[in-house]
């Protein structure tokens, strides 16, 4: 059947079902009731379609065999049942009337943690895109949705606490000299919307600031939160900048709180990510205050100061109510606080301290830049290679108990560097999320051309919600047109900066312990 993410348990059982609008709906939600209104239905057989909270072993158990029923323990799993539905629907779905074979299926989630990210700083989306990928995002049973909200380039939400961010850290006069400005931010009343619609849909919206690295929006808008104070340029750029917050300053633990603080309010997931990747040392080495902390709290080198930073972050979420995520380079000072879970990217030789964190019981989940990152053209992440991957493989050598008691799922992030506007935006979300969708959602069982086969009805209904895609040809490039895409790609970002943005890579790897 052509369902994504493939169910637990299909039973096909003989016979057909009608869907159509003459079938009565018995359902207490109203998320249910409209999302199952997307079609025009004509009149047809008198059939009943029941949603009911019940007892399961199941996320949701789905019969088809004259009525429809769908039975879960809670909403969230009827809406999950629905979703199936939906896709089946959408498949049968021929002159106004549904045909669905009979049919019994017995579904449940591989993974707890099913997470899309957007970058909205290096280009602004704004919250009736945000919407648009949430209806795919549920339709395929992803329950995160990953906001970065804070860079370089930008902080994208109002604050009314700091508007100086939104005056002066919110725009920049083009990229790389094109003379096209980029700008926008999300108010305080779209964040609610957002949040609100994606809660409906049973995905929460984590929010993350990046921190102490990727923050030179801050310093356009607070020089004096530096280490050197000076007033900086909005940044035409992209790359790892060093000019980062001052760690030995106390005013900027006083603005981190206030923030997040003000962020807290506005989303109220459990979770927050911090960020923590990529935080080049150059300017804390040189900075009078960075070092007198230092030598205060004992701390051995800067790679320590960004664990002492990282955990007093840390400390100001947990009074706010919220666990902790971190990139993985957060875990390289060897002295984080054991709350965060971290978001495993990185790969090459310290990918050993990861494997070493979750020997030792970390939580983490898995969005490993080959083949998670979607913003990558498909000819360096091919649809193919992004839904084969496994992501307990990159785990060798830590116990199966552990991978099966920390890993707690995946993630793919679509940065938006060279995504400029929203027709690419959807052609590289789409269709690789749902293929990581269904590694989040399904036994690890892989058979491309099955999910090949699957995926044409899913597509189906982007094209029905106007959300673009790429062909699944397309998203799997010859080899030839795979390297013209990779050179493309690499091209593109050859630029004085990037010189400048190698050195702080490396600089930002110095210290790591492991
Ligand atoms: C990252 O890609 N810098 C997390
Ligand atoms: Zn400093």
């Amino acid at each position: 059947m052509n369902i994504i993410p493939r169910p637990f348990e299909t039973k096909v059982k003989d016979g057909n079902t009608c869907f159509s609008a003459s079938t009565r709906v018995n359902c207490d939600f109203d998320i249910i009731k409209s999302e199952l209104n997307f079609l025009d239905f004509e009149e047809g057989e008198v059939n009943n379609i029941t949603f009911k909270i019940g007892d399961t072993d199941f996320d949701y158990e789905l019969t088809i065999d004259g009525d429809i029923t769908v039975v879960a323990k809670t909403e969230e799993g009827l809406f999950h049942g629905c979703q199936t539905l939906k896709q089946l629907i959408f498949d049968g779905y021929r002159d106004g009337v549904a045909t669905l074979e009979n049919c019994v299926i017995k579904d449940k989630p591989r993974f707890p943690y099913r997470s899309f990210m957007l970058d909205i700083v290096r280009h602004f989306f704004d919250k009736e895109v945000i919407k648009g990928l949430i209806d795919i995002l549920a339709l395929v049973k992803i329950n995160r949705f990953h906001l970065h909200l804070s860079d370089n380039q930008g902080y994208r939400v109002e604050s009314t606490v700091f508007p100086a961010l939104n005056e002066k850290a919110n725009f920049r006069p083009g990229t790389k000299g094109d003379g096209v400005p980029v700008g926008g931010y999300l108010t305080k009343d779209d964040v609610r919307e957002i949040v609100a619609y994606a809660g409906e849909r049973f995905i929460e919206v984590v929010p993350e600031v990046d921190l102490p690295g990727h923050t030179l929006a801050f310093l356009l808008a607070m020089p004096e939160l530096g280490c050197t104070g000076e007033q900086y340029a909005p940044t035409e750029s992209y790359g790892i900048d060093d000019r980062i917050l001052c760690a030995g300053n106390e005013k900027v633990y006083d603005f981190i709180e206030k923030l997040l603080t003000e962020l807290s309010e506005l989303f109220p997931s459990k979770y927050f990510h911090l960020g923590g990747d990529e935080v080049p040392k150059s300017q804390w080495r040189q900075c009078k205050k960075c070092q007198e902390l230092m030598a205060r709290e004992h701390l051995n080198d800067c790679e320590e100061l960004q664990g002492y930073f990282t955990n007093r972050v840390i400390n100001i979420l947990k009074s706010l109510g919220k666990t902790p995520i971190v990139w993985n380079e957060a875990l390289y000072s060897g002295i984080l606080d054991d709350s965060a879970i971290c978001q495993y990217w990185s790969d090459g030789k310290k990918a050993t301290a990861v494997r070493d964190a979750l020997a030792s019981g970390r939580k983490m989940y898995v969005s490993r830049t080959f083949p998670y990152y979607i913003d990558y053209p498909h000819g360096m992440n091919k649809l193919k290679s992004t839904y084969n991957f496994e992501p307990t493989s990159c785990f060798k050598g830590v116990s199966a108990e552990n991978i099966d008691e920390n890993i707690m799922g995946v993630e793919c992030p679509l940065w938006t560097e060279w995504v400029a506007d929203v027709d690419k935006l959807h052609r590289q979300a789409f269709p690789r999320t749902i293929a990581v969708a269904e590694t989040g959602w399904s036994t690890p069982e892989k058979d491309y051309k099955d999910f090949e086969e699957r995926l044409y009805n899913v597509l189906g209904m982007l094209e029905a919600y106007e959300i673009g895609y790429t062909h699944p040809k397309k998203a799997n490039p010859n080899p030839f047109k795979a390297l013209g895409e990779t050179l493309a790609f690499l091209t593109n970002m050859i630029e004085p900066a990037a010189i400048k943005s190698l050195i702080n890579a490396r600089d930002a790897k110095k210290g790591m312990k492991k």
